[in-house]
């Protein structure tokens, strides 16, 4: 079992793209373990991205995402990171697979409607950033 970390992003959101998105995730066998819908402040957005830090697209991509609601989700299953790749698809939405969230709900490069962990340690800081800056109160086990 592994977990990992996914952003429905203000562009997805704002279409109403939320319980779409969830479906495909909960189709591909990853359980939603914990789920909130925030409107990130500037400065947790550049937190959540600062390994991003010193690359071009980082002011803008802050701004934008914390243009409107996200929708954030920490997801377990098997393989659970190259299980949410495969349906999420490449970073840029021209070049994603067919089929894939991306391919079908993404405009361009920023606004390419979710967020994944992209390896264990992302997964492991980012779930990590989430129960810190998001969670309300951990599921019960
Ligand atoms: P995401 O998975 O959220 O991680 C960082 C985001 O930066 C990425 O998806 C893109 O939306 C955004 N981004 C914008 N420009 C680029 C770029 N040239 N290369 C990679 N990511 C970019």
């Amino acid at each position: 079992m592994q977990q990992t970390l996914m952003m429905i992003k203000p562009d997805a959101v704002e279409r109403s793209l939320t319980g779409r998105i969830l479906s495909r995730v909960e189709e591909a066998g990853l359980r939603i373990l914990r789920l909130r819908m925030v409107r990130l402040t500037p400065e947790q957005a550049r937190d959540f991205y600062k390994v991003h830090e010193g690359k071009p697209f980082l002011d803008s991509l802050v701004a934008f995402m914390a243009g409107g609601p996200i929708v954030a989700a920490v997801l377990e299953g098997e393989d659970a990171i190259d299980r949410l790749e495969k349906i999420v698809g490449a970073t840029d939405p021209a070049n994603a697979e067919e089929g894939t969230i991306r391919k079908e709900f993404g405009l361009n490069i920023e606004k390419n409607s979710v967020h994944r962990s992209d390896a264990p340690e992302t997964a492991e800081n980012e779930i990590a950033w989430f129960d810190l800056n998001l969670a309300l109160r951990p599921e019960p086990r």
